[in-house]
């Protein structure tokens, strides 16, 4: 194998290249190498460095799939000092990304200069991390702090011309980097002056008041404060300014330490991993179909919107309607997505207009003739998309894709419908599809591997994730989200109110509480689906009808300016009304119940375990293929709380035995609460949910 770090002396100018595919990290070798460098540098024949990247990245500091070495020594701090103080002139050539510690490195480097494509930026805040190995100290000398803030608060990269803006690069081209920073390394020996160390650059520090307001200003900012990261990061470029350089450094590593061991880089961390892993399928081996062409069935809130992200993904579009009128209503959908996506300036016009010109609109099925994969988004109902289906297999050609965005209907029963049902999948997209970066790939017993594959690539095309789930009654998402709506319900029957339980679930970290998020989707579609559900329901299973109530009152959610709460003009969150705790009331006394108060925690952890349980129910039936993926689903696509990892992060922070002992005590009750046999086995080998996510 190569080495890490290889370095080349011609003329006065050591390269030095780091070579650790795929990204770069700057592991323990590569930390090794760099110091190995500087020592091989020290000869007087050697007056320059060029620092540079092998492969398409310059550098991403370190790997977080990889077991993390940034303890070891010596630490990336210490070799950045040495890189910075070692009285020759460094030159960083940024061959591509550098983040993380990768822009650590160049930043210590006395002059950078970069591939005009290349990227530069901070990620840590969102790992709940800052830039510990002088990110923090150096950023601010050379642009300022309302600058260093935006690149370190963001997350988000920016593009080398940028960058060259606010002073963080001293060049950009746009070919031949390396020659042009061995000949910028050997105009810098021909002036002969010292290196200038970034730590004595003050170019960032010019206005110290201007310093300050940026300081300000940046806390002024309403964040959520189970957050850490931002405040210390915040705090740590205040301090560049106000300490000397060495006192700052240890200020950002006393800050960058706390934060490592801090609850929400666990979680955050956690969130990051199980995204990696998500794509981790048995059928990843498969060769994906080629999808170039798709029809989407139905033009509702779904399928505009589904057809909106395929177009986006260059794919051509026909679009299915009922009949003319439906149609017209389906293709301004898309045209409103569009406006709104141009608004927001996340669509050019020119980009509109292509879009446009690569969808078709028929209300005949035939038109899908040639059509690669066909999505069908028409209401749930299974006779309704059972005939959509068998219309699709007559019509698609050999090796189409036929998918269905259902939420709860059986995969395998649509398949069986056809005389295909190796090429039925389920992708099952979130609302508003835009918004929402999540599809669940549902694998019915008969889906061809290549099938699955197609709809993880498709996924990736759609920049969304993709989470595999198997056939069930909601598959993963829509069938905790449906647990935790029962552990809610039952708890309002017996005595609390939904803004009590919204309250708790949103200081919890919900965007919204279950009761506001049924408001706004609409109670009617979820009654409808219980009414026709009403005959196969298990009698003896306790059935909450608050909902149905509120439906024959005509409170059909926010739409219809009542629900579980009273909406005003214009009014998103709701106020509380008399009438529904009336409602409410009414029905526990025809059930006999008598009311009884539920404490904060209570509430909290009786919707949390219900989630854990309904988990671990679902990991035991293999319908998701590992904790993770769970997670991942209820972070990406129902708004748990992405600092606290998941549902089955949160019960292995807890510790799954007073979880499995609470929902014990509670089954005496109510044997919805009974413990899932999983968690019963896992606490007797001791193993935690994330011992079933390695590898
Ligand atoms: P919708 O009622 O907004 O749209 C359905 C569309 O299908 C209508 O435009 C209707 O004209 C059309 N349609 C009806 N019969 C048709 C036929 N035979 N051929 C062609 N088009 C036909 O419904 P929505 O909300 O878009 O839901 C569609 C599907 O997506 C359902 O299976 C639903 O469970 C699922 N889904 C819904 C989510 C939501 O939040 N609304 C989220 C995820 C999935």
């Amino acid at each position: 194998m190569a080495d890490a770090v290889s370095w080349k002396i011609g003329e006065g100018v050591m390269v030095v290249t780091i070579d650790n595919p795929p990204v770069n990290a700057l592991d323990h070798a590569v930390r090794q190498g760099l110091l190995a460098a500087l020592e091989a540098a020290r000869p007087p024949e050697v007056r320059a460095i060029v620092i540079t990247g092998a492969g398409p990245v310059f550098s991403i500091g370190e790997e977080i799939t990889k077991a993390a070495t940034a303890d070891q020594v010596p630490s990336l701090g210490e070799v950045l000092d040495r890189i910075e103080t070692c009285g020759k002139q460094v030159v960083a050539a940024l061959n591509g990304q550098a983040l993380g510690g990768g822009l650590e490195l160049a930043l210590a480097c006395h002059t950078r200069i970069a591939l005009a494509e290349a990227r530069i930026g901070f990620p840590e805040v969102k790992l709940g991390l800052l830039p510990g190995a002088g990110g923090t100290q150096r950023t601010p000398r050379l642009c300022g702090a309302a600058e260093a803030l935006k690149l370190m608060l963001d997350g988000a990269p920016i593009d080398a011309v940028t960058a060259m803006a606010m002073g963080l690069l001293d060049g950009v081209v746009e070919e031949d980097l390396l020659d042009r920073a061995v000949i910028l390394a050997g105009m810098l020996i021909g002036e002969g002056k010292p290196p200038r160390p970034t730590r004595d650059r003050r170019e960032g520090f010019r206005d110290p008041q201007t310093y300050a307001a940026a300081i300000a200003a940046a806390r002024a900012v309403e964040r959520d404060d189970r957050l850490p990261a931002p405040e210390r990061i915040i705090a740590c470029v205040e301090a560049a300014i106000l300490l000397p350089f060495e006192a700052g450094i240890a200020y950002e590593r006393a800050a960058a330490e706390d934060l490592q061991t801090s609850d929400a880089a666990a979680g955050l961390r956690h969130a990051a991993l199980a995204e990696a892993r998500a794509a981790r399928i048995p059928e990843a081996g498969a060769t994906p179909r080629p999808v170039g062409h798709a029809g989407v069935i139905g033009g509702g809130l779904m399928g505009a919107g589904i057809a909106v992200a395929l177009l986006g993904a260059g794919l051509r579009v026909t679009l299915v309607e009922a009949d003319e009128a439906a149609l017209a209503r389906g293709l301004s959908r898309i045209d409103d997505l569009h406006e709104r996506a141009v608004a927001r300036g996340k669509l050019s016009e020119e980009s509109r207009e292509g879009e446009w010109a690569r969808l078709a609109g028929a209300t005949a099925i035939e038109a899908l003739r040639a059509a690669d994969i066909a999505i069908e988004a028409v209401p749930e109902d299974e006779a309704l998309k059972a005939g959509v289906f068998r219309d699709l297999d007559r019509v698609l050609r050999p090796g189409a894709i036929l998918a269905t965005n259902t939420s709860y209907l059986d995969v395998d029963d649509l398949a069986r419908v056809t005389s295909r049902p190796a090429d039925v999948v389920g992708l099952h997209f979130f609302s508003p599809v835009q918004a929402m970066p999540l599809i669940e790939v549902v694998v019915g017993a008969q889906t061809a591997p290549d099938v699955v594959a197609t709809g993880f690539e498709l996924a990736r095309q759609l920049r969304k994730f993709a989470v595999r789930a198997g056939v069930c009654d909601g598959f993963i998402g829509n069938r905790i989200l449906t647990a935790y709506r029962s552990a809610a319900d039952f708890m309002l029957e017996d005595g609390a109110t939904p803004a009590a339980i919204d309250r708790v679930m949103r200081d919890f970290g919900f965007p919204l509480g279950p009761y506001q998020v049924a408001d706004m989707a609409g109670l009617d579609i979820s009654w409808a689906r219980r009414q026709r559900l009403a005959e196969s329901r298990d009698p003896a299973a306790r059935y909450v009808a608050i909902g149905d109530r509120l439906c024959e009152a005509g409170r059909f959610g926010r739409k219809t300016g009542a629900g579980y709460y009273r909406y005003g003009e214009g009014s998103r969150m709701g106020a509380e009304d008399p009438a529904v705790i009336r409602i409410i009331e009414a029905e526990r006394a025809a059930k006999g119940i008598v009311a009884r108060s539920f404490g904060y925690d209570e509430i909290r952890d009786r919707c949390l375990y219900a989630m854990v349980n309904e988990g671990a129910k679902i990991l035991s039936e293999g319908i998701a293929l590992r904790p993770s993926d769970i997670d991942l689903v209820m972070l990406m696509g129902n708004g748990y709380p992405r600092l606290r990892g998941g549902p089955m992060k949160t019960a292995d922070v807890i510790g799954l035995l007073p979880i499995r002992n609470k929902l014990r005590d509670w089954a005496t009750q109510e044997p919805f609460w009974t413990p899932a046999p999983l968690l019963d086995e896992m606490i007797k080998e001791g193993r935690h949910f994330d011992d079933m996510n390695a590898d």
